[in-house]
């Protein structure tokens, strides 16, 4: 039996001088959802993207905006964001620790999908209080911050354990390092999303990076 694997190209290895073209280049080669890293330098070493540039981008496609907020005190945010076009938005679960049901209802009064992330070296366990309240889990298989790095192999076993305890609606998602190797290890133990920036954008056909994604 095989399942539909939704991908989520990174924008984040795109060239950020020509987005409108980038983004129309997965769209067109079959990508599922487009997947927008937002970091503020303080949760990541890295600084990327804000509302002002997503409301641009909303008017140049239809794909689903998969919204990763790899930022501080998200809750601050997560209006301009929805109203810039967000589908679903993604926190972390070490960024709003104390104030998790907070942030996930303020998601959700946007009337958009709502999405908890962790990073690998945090439990699976922490997520247990909130699978019921939430759409999506997005497990870092890499540490936040930058595209293009290695797959953490200890990633596949957390999906394996996620999957045994989600209910069935949830999507697990997986971000980082995923290329077609690493694409199968995420989708045999229990992933139906994938976030692929570096393997996708680096392909000299996009259409079929894409595809070899999906073949498990
Ligand atoms: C890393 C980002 C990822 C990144 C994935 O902090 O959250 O979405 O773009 O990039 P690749 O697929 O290159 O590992
Ligand atoms: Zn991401």
């Amino acid at each position: 039996m095989s399942k539909n694997i939704l991908i989520a190209p990174s924008i984040l290895s795109a060239d950020f001088a020509n987005l409108k073209d980038e983004i129309k280049k997965v769209e067109l080669a079959g990508a599922d959802w487009l997947h927008i890293d937002v970091m503020d330098g303080h949760f990541v070493p890295n600084i990327t993207i804000g509302p002002q540039v997503v409301k641009s981008l909303r008017k140049e496609t239809n794909l689903t905006f998969d919204v990763h907020l790899m930022i501080e005190n998200p809750l601050k945010y997560i209006d301009s964001f929805a109203q810039a076009g967000a589908d679903y938005i993604t926190v972390h679960y070490e960024a709003c620790e104390n104030n998790i049901d907070e942030v996930i209802n303020k998601i959700k009064s946007n009337n958009i999908k709502t999405g908890l992330s962790i990073k690998p070296k945090t439990p699976i366990s922490v997520l247990k209080p909130f699978l019921n309240k939430i759409d999506l889990v997005l497990i870092m298989s890499v540490e936040p911050g930058f595209g293009g790095q290695k797959y953490i192999e200890t990633s596949t076993e957390k999906i394996r354990l996620l999957k045994n305890i989600s209910p069935e609606n949830l999507i697990l998602e997986v971000d980082g390092g995923i290329n077609q190797e690493t694409a199968k290890l995420a989708v045999e133990a229990g992933a139906d999303a994938l976030v692929a920036g570096a393997y996708v954008y680096g392909a000299n056909d996009v259409k079929q990076a894409i595809n070899s994604l999906k073949i498990v």
